[in-house]
């Protein structure tokens, strides 16, 4: 008889609570829900965040080549609450898009979002783990990650990596944002601390690490894989985190909902401060778009 592994089962399981308690709040964040970070360009307001977190969605679009494809089928791995699926699915009205999530409230929520959107024929949300998907050989476009492998196993995250090359028809294409380390030695201790602190806020075990990363990549089979290290174009959205912060603490306050708020969504609420600090340790972190082929 197979067990299920213990830890494995537990960090899905807090991976899961986290976004059932504290999915909500990322309004605070962006009314569309968008739950990543923002790009900043040259002609975009630094201080229209929603621009910025929507530029990301560009970004990511523009690197998935889709108008190479008469009616592409698009994986949103890790999909949160779809939002870059219904920016993706505007902007090419031909693409069929799945949002993958292993969060039942995300799939309830986001879809009622894509109704409102009237864009549900062409945006399914299932429930899955990225690394085990029911999705056939060789039968995607191509997919993108934004925010969500840091979710995945070990160093490498290689059980994500392997899935999506599974997943992908030869020439899909693969595109992921998230934050990695910059190498695997330890850290200074007052930055290890704040990194704990960082993990624990958004229900993390570890983020990528960079290099093995790559490599994982590489050998998996992935080619063309092209890293570009963004992390001073999403400086200026985590400026909009003091402000975010203080508003989601000052609201509760006014709704005095001060004694009951839960950890889940204490930690969410502090968890991008300490992101924020992270993101100064330049030699330790970056902020990476990758972009790949199979
Ligand atoms: C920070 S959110 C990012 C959401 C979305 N990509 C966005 O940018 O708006 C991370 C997402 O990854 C999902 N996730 C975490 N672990 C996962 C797994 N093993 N399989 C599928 N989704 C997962 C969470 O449920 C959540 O939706």
């Amino acid at each position: 008889m197979k067990v299920a592994n213990p830890l494995k089962t537990f960090a899905k399981e807090k991976v899961i609570n986290y976004y059932e308690k504290a999915g909500l709040d990322y309004e605070e964040w962006d009314k569309d829900f968008n739950m990543h970070f923002g790009y900043f360009k040259w002609g975009i307001n630094p201080f229209n965040l929603s621009a910025m977190l929507n530029q990301m969605n560009e970004e990511v679009f523009l690197r998935l080549k889709l108008s190479n494809y008469s009616n592409p089928t698009v994986l949103d791995l890790g999909c949160g609450l779809a939002a870059t699926s219904r920016y993706m699915a505007k902007k090419n009205e031909k693409a069929l898009l799945y949002g993958i999530t292993i969060t039942p409230w995300q799939i309830e929520f986001g879809t009622q979002l894509n109704k409102k959107a009237e864009l549900h024929n062409r945006i399914s949300i299932i429930k899955s783990d990225f690394a085990n998907t029911p999705f056939a050989n060789d039968s995607a476009d191509s997919a993108f990650a934004i925010e969500s492998s840091c979710y995945a196993k070990g160093d490498d995250k290689k059980d994500l990596i392997k899935e999506t090359y599974r997943v992908l028809k030869p020439g899909g294409r693969f595109v992921l944002t998230d934050g990695f380390r910059k190498h695997n030695n330890p850290l200074p201790k007052w930055l290890d601390k704040i990194y704990r602190k960082n993990l624990e806020g958004w229900a993390l075990n570890d983020l990528g690490e960079i290099n093995l990363f790559i490599k994982a990549m590489e050998d998996v089979g992935f080619k063309n894989i092209k890293v570009e290290d963004i992390s001073w174009k999403v400086a200026p959205s985590f400026m909009h985190i003091p402000r975010t912060v203080f508003k989601f603490f000052w609201k509760r306050f006014l709704k005095k909902e001060k004694t009951t708020l839960s950890k889940e969504r204490r930690d969410n609420a502090l968890g991008p401060l300490w992101g924020m600090l992270l993101g100064l340790s330049r030699k330790h972190f970056s902020y990476y778009i990758i972009s790949a082929e199979k």
